[in-house]
Protein backbone atom coordinates (compact mmCIF):
# COMPACT_ATOMS: atom_id res chain seq x y z
CA UNK A 1 0.00 0.00 0.00
CA UNK A 2 3.10 2.13 0.66
CA UNK A 3 4.51 1.42 -1.99
CA UNK A 4 1.98 1.77 -4.23
CA UNK A 5 1.03 5.39 -2.78
CA UNK A 6 4.74 6.52 -3.05
CA UNK A 7 4.25 5.51 -6.54
CA UNK A 8 1.12 7.41 -7.37
CA UNK A 9 3.34 10.36 -6.20
CA UNK A 10 6.18 10.21 -8.51
CA UNK A 11 3.59 9.63 -11.56
CA UNK A 12 1.79 12.85 -10.44
CA UNK A 13 3.65 14.90 -9.20
CA UNK A 14 7.67 14.20 -10.02
CA UNK A 15 7.31 13.08 -13.69
CA UNK A 16 5.49 16.44 -14.49
CA UNK A 17 7.37 18.20 -12.30
CA UNK A 18 10.80 17.06 -14.29
CA UNK A 19 9.26 17.68 -17.80
CA UNK A 20 8.14 21.19 -17.25
CA UNK A 21 11.39 21.85 -15.70
CA UNK A 22 13.51 20.09 -18.70
CA UNK A 23 11.05 22.34 -21.15
CA UNK A 24 11.47 25.78 -19.04
CA UNK A 25 15.13 25.58 -18.30
CA UNK A 26 16.40 25.24 -22.36
CA UNK A 27 13.72 28.50 -23.51
CA UNK A 28 15.47 28.48 -26.63
CA UNK A 29 15.51 24.97 -27.77
CA UNK A 30 12.57 24.21 -30.01
CA UNK A 31 10.77 20.98 -30.16
CA UNK A 32 11.57 18.23 -32.42
CA UNK A 33 11.39 18.83 -35.98
CA UNK A 34 8.70 17.21 -37.62
CA UNK A 35 9.99 14.54 -40.04
CA UNK A 36 6.52 13.65 -41.84
CA UNK A 37 6.22 15.18 -45.27
CA UNK A 38 4.43 18.42 -43.67
CA UNK A 39 6.82 20.48 -45.72
CA UNK A 40 5.78 20.18 -48.80
CA UNK A 41 4.24 22.55 -50.69
CA UNK A 42 1.64 22.19 -53.62
CA UNK A 43 4.24 20.23 -55.62
CA UNK A 44 6.16 22.98 -57.22
CA UNK A 45 9.16 24.90 -55.49
CA UNK A 46 10.39 28.16 -55.38
CA UNK A 47 13.55 27.64 -57.14
CA UNK A 48 12.08 26.44 -60.18
CA UNK A 49 9.51 28.59 -60.45
CA UNK A 50 12.40 31.79 -59.82
CA UNK A 51 14.71 29.84 -62.47
CA UNK A 52 11.65 30.13 -65.05
CA UNK A 53 11.72 34.23 -64.32
CA UNK A 54 15.68 34.30 -64.56
CA UNK A 55 15.77 34.94 -60.90
CA UNK A 56 17.63 33.34 -57.88
CA UNK A 57 15.99 32.78 -54.61
CA UNK A 58 18.73 32.41 -51.45
CA UNK A 59 18.22 32.19 -47.94
CA UNK A 60 20.84 32.27 -44.84
CA UNK A 61 21.64 29.48 -43.33
CA UNK A 62 23.08 28.60 -40.00
CA UNK A 63 25.36 25.27 -39.51
CA UNK A 64 23.27 23.73 -36.29
CA UNK A 65 20.04 23.00 -38.05
CA UNK A 66 21.90 22.28 -40.94
CA UNK A 67 23.43 19.31 -39.20
CA UNK A 68 20.54 18.37 -37.04
CA UNK A 69 17.62 18.77 -38.48
CA UNK A 70 16.21 16.30 -41.38
CA UNK A 71 13.32 18.74 -42.16
CA UNK A 72 15.35 21.80 -42.14
CA UNK A 73 18.03 20.42 -44.82
CA UNK A 74 14.87 18.77 -47.05
CA UNK A 75 13.22 21.93 -47.35
CA UNK A 76 16.21 24.32 -47.86
CA UNK A 77 17.46 21.96 -50.87
CA UNK A 78 13.71 22.00 -52.17
CA UNK A 79 13.09 25.50 -52.56
CA UNK A 80 16.30 27.48 -52.72
CA UNK A 81 19.11 27.52 -54.85
CA UNK A 82 21.08 30.20 -53.49
CA UNK A 83 22.60 29.48 -50.03
CA UNK A 84 24.05 31.96 -48.30
CA UNK A 85 26.23 31.46 -45.02
CA UNK A 86 24.60 33.06 -41.78
CA UNK A 87 27.59 33.23 -40.06
CA UNK A 88 29.97 30.57 -40.93
CA UNK A 89 32.13 33.81 -42.92
CA UNK A 90 31.90 36.21 -40.48
CA UNK A 91 35.73 37.02 -39.60
CA UNK A 92 35.77 36.12 -36.33
CA UNK A 93 34.35 32.51 -36.83
CA UNK A 94 36.86 31.85 -40.48
CA UNK A 95 40.32 33.82 -38.77
CA UNK A 96 39.61 33.12 -35.09
CA UNK A 97 43.94 33.45 -34.97
CA UNK A 98 46.13 35.51 -36.98
CA UNK A 99 47.83 32.23 -38.51
CA UNK A 100 44.93 30.40 -38.49
CA UNK A 101 41.74 29.71 -40.75
CA UNK A 102 38.72 27.75 -39.93
CA UNK A 103 37.11 26.47 -42.64
CA UNK A 104 35.49 23.98 -41.71
CA UNK A 105 32.23 25.40 -40.99
CA UNK A 106 32.39 27.03 -44.61
CA UNK A 107 33.34 23.61 -46.02
CA UNK A 108 30.10 22.25 -44.90
CA UNK A 109 27.82 25.14 -46.31
CA UNK A 110 29.52 24.34 -49.83
CA UNK A 111 29.23 21.16 -49.65
CA UNK A 112 25.43 21.38 -49.00
CA UNK A 113 24.99 23.54 -51.75
CA UNK A 114 27.19 21.44 -54.03
CA UNK A 115 25.15 18.15 -53.23
CA UNK A 116 21.65 19.98 -54.12
CA UNK A 117 22.57 22.78 -56.84
CA UNK A 118 22.81 25.98 -54.94
CA UNK A 119 25.27 28.77 -55.59
CA UNK A 120 26.68 30.03 -52.37
CA UNK A 121 26.93 33.94 -51.56
CA UNK A 122 29.91 34.85 -50.02
CA UNK A 123 28.93 36.65 -46.62
CA UNK A 124 30.84 39.43 -45.45
CA UNK A 125 34.53 40.08 -45.90
CA UNK A 126 34.69 43.24 -44.40
CA UNK A 127 32.21 44.30 -41.96
CA UNK A 128 32.75 46.10 -38.23
CA UNK A 129 30.73 43.24 -36.55
CA UNK A 130 32.11 40.10 -35.93
CA UNK A 131 35.81 40.44 -35.33
CA UNK A 132 38.66 38.65 -33.35
CA UNK A 133 39.93 39.92 -30.21
CA UNK A 134 43.39 39.47 -31.65
CA UNK A 135 42.52 41.66 -34.37
CA UNK A 136 40.72 44.49 -32.21
CA UNK A 137 43.22 44.18 -29.26
CA UNK A 138 46.53 43.76 -31.43
CA UNK A 139 47.84 47.00 -32.21
CA UNK A 140 49.19 46.90 -35.20
CA UNK A 141 50.17 49.54 -37.74
CA UNK A 142 48.41 50.89 -40.57
CA UNK A 143 50.91 48.93 -42.98
CA UNK A 144 50.33 45.47 -40.69
CA UNK A 145 46.42 46.00 -40.61
CA UNK A 146 46.78 46.58 -44.53
CA UNK A 147 48.06 43.40 -45.27
CA UNK A 148 46.31 41.67 -42.83
CA UNK A 149 43.33 42.42 -44.59
CA UNK A 150 44.48 41.71 -47.80
CA UNK A 151 45.56 37.87 -46.90
CA UNK A 152 42.06 37.56 -45.73
CA UNK A 153 40.33 38.81 -48.23
CA UNK A 154 42.46 36.82 -50.33
CA UNK A 155 42.65 34.02 -48.81
CA UNK A 156 39.22 33.32 -48.84
CA UNK A 157 38.28 34.36 -51.88
CA UNK A 158 41.32 32.29 -54.03
CA UNK A 159 39.63 29.10 -51.54
CA UNK A 160 36.71 29.22 -53.31
CA UNK A 161 37.52 31.06 -56.59
CA UNK A 162 35.31 29.07 -58.90
CA UNK A 163 32.84 27.80 -56.23
CA UNK A 164 31.78 30.98 -55.13
CA UNK A 165 30.88 33.06 -58.14
CA UNK A 166 29.51 36.45 -56.03
CA UNK A 167 29.97 37.77 -52.64
CA UNK A 168 29.45 40.82 -50.11
CA UNK A 169 32.56 42.69 -50.02
CA UNK A 170 31.71 45.11 -47.72
CA UNK A 171 29.26 45.34 -45.43
CA UNK A 172 27.35 48.38 -43.77
CA UNK A 173 29.91 50.56 -44.35
CA UNK A 174 27.91 53.79 -44.82
CA UNK A 175 25.81 56.40 -42.32
CA UNK A 176 23.09 58.33 -43.43
CA UNK A 177 25.01 61.86 -44.02
CA UNK A 178 27.69 59.81 -45.91
CA UNK A 179 30.28 59.40 -43.80
CA UNK A 180 32.29 55.77 -42.77
CA UNK A 181 30.55 53.75 -40.06
CA UNK A 182 33.34 53.70 -37.81
CA UNK A 183 35.56 50.64 -37.62
CA UNK A 184 39.30 49.53 -36.88
CA UNK A 185 39.62 49.10 -40.70
CA UNK A 186 38.49 52.62 -40.80
CA UNK A 187 40.20 54.05 -37.92
CA UNK A 188 43.87 52.44 -38.58
CA UNK A 189 43.39 52.72 -42.48
CA UNK A 190 41.38 55.22 -43.28
CA UNK A 191 38.31 55.24 -46.29
CA UNK A 192 40.60 53.44 -48.64
CA UNK A 193 40.19 50.49 -47.04
CA UNK A 194 37.40 49.98 -48.87
CA UNK A 195 38.05 50.28 -52.70
CA UNK A 196 41.31 48.21 -51.82
CA UNK A 197 38.88 45.14 -50.44
CA UNK A 198 37.46 45.45 -54.08
CA UNK A 199 40.78 45.60 -55.61
CA UNK A 200 42.29 42.37 -53.85
CA UNK A 201 38.86 40.24 -54.00
CA UNK A 202 38.96 40.72 -57.75
CA UNK A 203 42.82 39.77 -58.09
CA UNK A 204 41.83 36.55 -56.31
CA UNK A 205 38.99 35.77 -58.09
CA UNK A 206 38.86 38.15 -61.79
CA UNK A 207 35.54 35.99 -62.63
CA UNK A 208 33.40 36.44 -58.74
CA UNK A 209 30.80 39.26 -59.01
CA UNK A 210 31.22 41.71 -55.81
CA UNK A 211 28.61 43.53 -53.99
CA UNK A 212 28.47 46.15 -51.35
CA UNK A 213 25.40 45.35 -49.08
CA UNK A 214 23.48 47.78 -47.12
CA UNK A 215 20.68 48.18 -44.66
CA UNK A 216 18.07 50.70 -44.88
CA UNK A 217 18.75 51.90 -47.96
CA UNK A 218 16.03 49.73 -50.15
CA UNK A 219 13.96 53.66 -50.47
CA UNK A 220 14.89 56.29 -52.17
CA UNK A 221 16.23 58.32 -48.70
CA UNK A 222 19.21 60.41 -46.62
CA UNK A 223 21.12 56.70 -46.35
CA UNK A 224 20.17 55.00 -50.17
CA UNK A 225 21.98 58.77 -51.59
CA UNK A 226 24.85 57.89 -49.32
CA UNK A 227 25.18 54.24 -50.57
CA UNK A 228 24.41 55.60 -54.44
CA UNK A 229 26.92 58.18 -54.06
CA UNK A 230 29.52 56.02 -52.72
CA UNK A 231 29.33 53.29 -55.00
CA UNK A 232 29.09 55.99 -58.51
CA UNK A 233 32.63 56.78 -56.31
CA UNK A 234 34.14 53.68 -56.87
CA UNK A 235 33.33 53.02 -60.40
CA UNK A 236 34.23 56.74 -61.40
CA UNK A 237 37.87 55.48 -59.68
CA UNK A 238 37.38 52.10 -61.75
CA UNK A 239 36.85 49.60 -58.33
CA UNK A 240 35.68 46.77 -59.11
CA UNK A 241 32.26 47.05 -58.20
CA UNK A 242 29.09 45.02 -60.12
CA UNK A 243 26.04 45.36 -57.69
CA UNK A 244 24.55 46.44 -54.49
CA UNK A 245 22.38 44.29 -52.07
CA UNK A 246 19.43 45.74 -50.67
CA UNK A 247 19.38 43.81 -46.69
CA UNK A 248 16.00 44.21 -46.47
CA UNK A 249 15.34 43.84 -42.58
CA UNK A 250 11.89 45.54 -42.41
CA UNK A 251 8.83 45.56 -39.88
CA UNK A 252 5.36 44.97 -40.72
CA UNK A 253 4.22 48.48 -39.87
CA UNK A 254 6.77 49.12 -43.15
CA UNK A 255 4.47 51.32 -45.71
CA UNK A 256 7.05 51.51 -48.53
CA UNK A 257 6.07 52.82 -51.97
CA UNK A 258 7.28 53.04 -55.59
CA UNK A 259 10.56 54.34 -54.12
CA UNK A 260 12.14 51.17 -53.71
CA UNK A 261 11.29 50.30 -57.54
CA UNK A 262 12.77 53.90 -57.65
CA UNK A 263 16.17 53.11 -56.19
CA UNK A 264 16.69 50.01 -57.89
CA UNK A 265 15.92 51.57 -60.74
CA UNK A 266 18.58 54.48 -60.47
CA UNK A 267 21.19 52.08 -59.34
CA UNK A 268 20.49 49.83 -62.31
CA UNK A 269 21.07 53.80 -64.14
CA UNK A 270 25.02 53.36 -62.50
CA UNK A 271 25.38 49.33 -64.80
CA UNK A 272 25.13 47.52 -61.36
CA UNK A 273 23.32 44.66 -60.01
CA UNK A 274 20.98 44.91 -57.29
CA UNK A 275 19.95 41.63 -55.23
CA UNK A 276 17.80 41.54 -52.39
CA UNK A 277 19.49 40.03 -50.01
CA UNK A 278 18.48 39.80 -46.12
CA UNK A 279 14.72 39.92 -46.42
CA UNK A 280 12.72 39.14 -42.99
CA UNK A 281 9.69 41.31 -42.02
CA UNK A 282 8.94 40.76 -38.32
CA UNK A 283 5.50 41.06 -37.32
CA UNK A 284 6.02 42.07 -33.40
CA UNK A 285 5.41 45.50 -33.93
CA UNK A 286 2.03 47.12 -35.15
CA UNK A 287 -1.50 46.66 -33.92
CA UNK A 288 -4.19 44.33 -34.97
CA UNK A 289 -4.47 40.33 -34.91
CA UNK A 290 -1.50 38.32 -35.45
CA UNK A 291 -3.37 36.94 -38.72
CA UNK A 292 -3.94 40.34 -40.06
CA UNK A 293 -0.09 40.92 -39.33
CA UNK A 294 0.78 38.19 -41.25
CA UNK A 295 -1.47 38.88 -44.26
CA UNK A 296 0.25 42.06 -44.96
CA UNK A 297 3.60 40.55 -43.98
CA UNK A 298 2.90 38.14 -46.67
CA UNK A 299 1.71 41.44 -49.22
CA UNK A 300 5.33 42.76 -48.26
CA UNK A 301 6.81 39.89 -49.68
CA UNK A 302 4.76 39.12 -52.83
CA UNK A 303 5.42 43.02 -53.71
CA UNK A 304 9.41 43.11 -52.94
CA UNK A 305 9.09 40.15 -55.44
CA UNK A 306 7.25 41.73 -57.84
CA UNK A 307 9.72 44.69 -57.56
CA UNK A 308 12.48 42.48 -58.31
CA UNK A 309 11.35 40.62 -61.30
CA UNK A 310 10.34 44.06 -63.05
CA UNK A 311 13.87 45.19 -62.40
CA UNK A 312 15.87 42.62 -65.14
CA UNK A 313 19.25 43.74 -62.93
CA UNK A 314 17.81 42.57 -59.98
CA UNK A 315 19.47 38.92 -60.02
CA UNK A 316 18.68 37.48 -56.41
CA UNK A 317 15.83 37.54 -53.63
CA UNK A 318 17.39 35.96 -50.48
CA UNK A 319 15.70 36.24 -46.98
CA UNK A 320 17.71 35.93 -43.97
CA UNK A 321 16.74 32.50 -43.31
CA UNK A 322 13.52 30.43 -44.32
CA UNK A 323 11.85 28.81 -41.24
CA UNK A 324 10.16 31.07 -37.90
CA UNK A 325 11.96 28.17 -36.32
CA UNK A 326 15.26 29.50 -36.69
CA UNK A 327 15.80 32.85 -37.79
CA UNK A 328 17.94 35.72 -35.77
CA UNK A 329 14.53 37.36 -34.59
CA UNK A 330 14.52 35.30 -31.67
CA UNK A 331 17.87 34.51 -30.87
CA UNK A 332 19.37 37.94 -31.69
CA UNK A 333 16.77 40.06 -31.26
CA UNK A 334 14.53 38.73 -28.86
CA UNK A 335 11.52 38.98 -30.47
CA UNK A 336 8.78 36.55 -31.46
CA UNK A 337 8.41 37.95 -34.97
CA UNK A 338 7.76 35.20 -37.24
CA UNK A 339 9.37 37.33 -39.85
CA UNK A 340 10.61 34.53 -42.35
CA UNK A 341 8.26 32.25 -45.29
CA UNK A 342 7.78 28.91 -43.40
CA UNK A 343 6.07 28.48 -39.78
CA UNK A 344 7.65 26.74 -36.52
CA UNK A 345 6.86 23.31 -37.99
CA UNK A 346 7.87 24.59 -41.57
CA UNK A 347 4.78 24.62 -42.98
CA UNK A 348 4.64 27.43 -46.18
CA UNK A 349 2.64 30.34 -44.52
CA UNK A 350 0.89 33.04 -46.41
CA UNK A 351 4.49 35.27 -47.36
CA UNK A 352 5.31 31.89 -49.14
CA UNK A 353 2.18 31.71 -51.44
CA UNK A 354 2.69 35.52 -51.82
CA UNK A 355 6.61 34.70 -53.28
CA UNK A 356 4.93 31.56 -55.06
CA UNK A 357 2.20 33.42 -56.42
CA UNK A 358 4.29 36.31 -57.63
CA UNK A 359 7.02 33.91 -59.22
CA UNK A 360 3.77 32.34 -61.12
CA UNK A 361 2.69 34.95 -63.01
C1 LIG B 1 23.49 38.22 -37.93
C2 LIG B 1 23.23 36.75 -37.64
O1 LIG B 1 21.97 36.40 -38.13
C3 LIG B 1 23.32 36.49 -36.15
O2 LIG B 1 23.20 35.10 -35.90
C4 LIG B 1 24.65 37.01 -35.61
O3 LIG B 1 24.70 36.82 -34.24
C5 LIG B 1 24.81 38.47 -35.96
O4 LIG B 1 24.71 38.64 -37.37
N1 LIG B 1 23.08 42.05 -41.27
C6 LIG B 1 24.01 41.16 -41.76
C7 LIG B 1 24.09 39.80 -41.20
O5 LIG B 1 24.70 41.48 -42.75
O6 LIG B 1 25.37 39.24 -41.31
C8 LIG B 1 23.58 39.77 -39.77
O7 LIG B 1 23.57 38.41 -39.32
C9 LIG B 1 22.21 40.39 -39.70
C10 LIG B 1 22.25 41.83 -40.12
Amino acid sequence: MKYRLVLALVVLVLVPFLITFRVSSTPSAPPPSPTTAIADTSGTSLRSLAQKRGVSIGAAVALEPLQNDATYRKVLAREFNVLVPENAMKFAVIHPKRNQYNFAQIDTLVAFAKAHGMQVRGHPLVWHYSLPNWLEKGNFTREELKEILREHIQTVVGRYRGQIAVWDIANEVVTRDGSFVDSIWLREIGPEYLDLAFRWAHEADPKARLYYNEYSAEEISEKSDSVYNFASGMLQRGVPIHGIGLQMHKLVTWSFSSSVADNIKRIGKLGLEVSITEMDISIAEGTGPREERLAKQARIYGDMMRVCLSAPHCKTFAMWGFTDRYTWATSWLGTEGAPLIFDESFRPKGSYKALEEALSR
